[in-house]
């Protein structure tokens, strides 16, 4: 048995926040900001917070995969931008939705977290353990960007994506996932002040900080080697590969990984234009659109890779 994605789900804020709209406090420059990252819009959060878009994703998803909350025994939440340390994203999600059967957990592996969450049902799917499941990519990055920092903020977007998940004969072939915690710095923000109140310390949350030019180099490097390596290893031809749904970090990325991989742009599908980057929400949301519009079709073979903080990297080809 194997895991198969048998719903998806999204959920963005309704506010639309342009290029333009950044430029009226911010010294950047709306054909800057397309040219270098592809990014035309993003959604940005006013009141919801990361459980309450992963919970409107989950719901969406649970209502295409047509199933039962009750059925589901794992809800895994990917987010770097939770409402609250505890109790968990999951948490909250696994109540509102009435997955009263559920257990419920987070991760946190940044924009490779969907991957990552794919990877670990896959293990309990195999393992006999569990048979249907919720992984859930949902991020407020916007909440913990510095909004004077142009180098990082115009790339963030908010938002969730959630797919349930299901033992079949088909589905994942193989994830392949990794980390490389000597390059933690590249990428990263502090939740918490490192004293404590009783010794003097003052409670401090951080901004993100961000090494763009590290990451865009990592990036354009590792998606490609994981990639063709999955092709490699399952024995698949890069043509027999319908689409190459890829994190939406920068169109730059996504035409570098078509190049090194040997693939055409219209395998990649692309909504960085509309949704900025939403980290570990990306390949979700993007899932759920492509399966909506009918442009993912069962049975196609379908390779997904992200990449981020940590650093963090996951590869997975699956059958629709
Ligand atoms: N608007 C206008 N100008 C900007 C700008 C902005 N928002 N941000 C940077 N610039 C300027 C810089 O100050 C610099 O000016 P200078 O030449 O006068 O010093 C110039 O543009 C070039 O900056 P540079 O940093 O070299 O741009 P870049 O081509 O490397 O693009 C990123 C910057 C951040 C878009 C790019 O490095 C990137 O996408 N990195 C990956 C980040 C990422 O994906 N993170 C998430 C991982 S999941």
């Amino acid at each position: 048995m194997t895991a198969r994605i048998i719903g998806t789900g999204a959920y963005v804020p309704e506010r639309i926040v342009t290029n333009k709209d950044l430029m009226a406090f911010l010294d950047t420059d709306d054909a800057w900001i397309r040219e270098r990252t592809g990014i035309c819009e993003r959604r940005i959060s006013t009141e919801e917070g990361t459980s309450v878009l992963a919970i409107r994703a989950a719901e969406r998803a649970i209502a295409d995969a047509g199933i039962d909350p009750k059925e589901i025994e794992i809800v895994i939440v990917a987010t770097s931008s939770a409402d609250r340390s505890f109790p968990s994203a999951a948490s909250d999600v696994q109540g509102a939705i009435g997955a009263e059967n559920a257990v419920a957990f987070d991760i946190t592996a940044a924009c490779s977290g969907f991957i990552y969450g794919l990877h670990i049902l896959q293990g309990f799917i195999q393992s006999g353990i569990y048979r249907t499941g919720l992984v859930i990519g949902a991020e407020t990055l916007s909440k913990v960007l510095d909004w004077s920092d142009r180098s990082s903020c115009i790339l963030f977007g908010d938002g969730a994506g959630a797919a349930v998940i299901r033992a079949d004969e088909e589905g994942v072939i193989r994830t392949l996932v990794g980390t490389d915690g000597k390059k933690a710095d590249v990428l990263w923000c502090q939740a918490r002040s490192l004293r404590n109140c009783l010794t003097g310390g003052k409670p401090e949350l951080g901004f993100m900080v961000m090494d763009g030019k590290e990451v865009f180099k990592f990036a354009v490097k590792k998606v490609p080697e994981i990639v063709n390596q999955i092709l490699e290893e399952t024995g698949t031809a890069r043509e027999d590969v319908q689409h190459y749904v890829l994190h939406q970090a920068n169109t730059r990325i996504l035409e570098s990984a078509a190049r090194r991989i040997g693939i055409p742009m219209e395998k990649i599908p692309v909504n960085i234009d509309r949704y900025g980057n939403t980290s570990a929400a990306s390949i979700p949301i993007l899932l759920d659109e492509m399966s909506r519009d009918g442009r993912l079709k069962r049975g196609d073979k379908v390779i997904l890779s992200g990449f981020g903080a940590g650093l963090t990297w996951g590869a997975a080809l699956l059958t629709w």
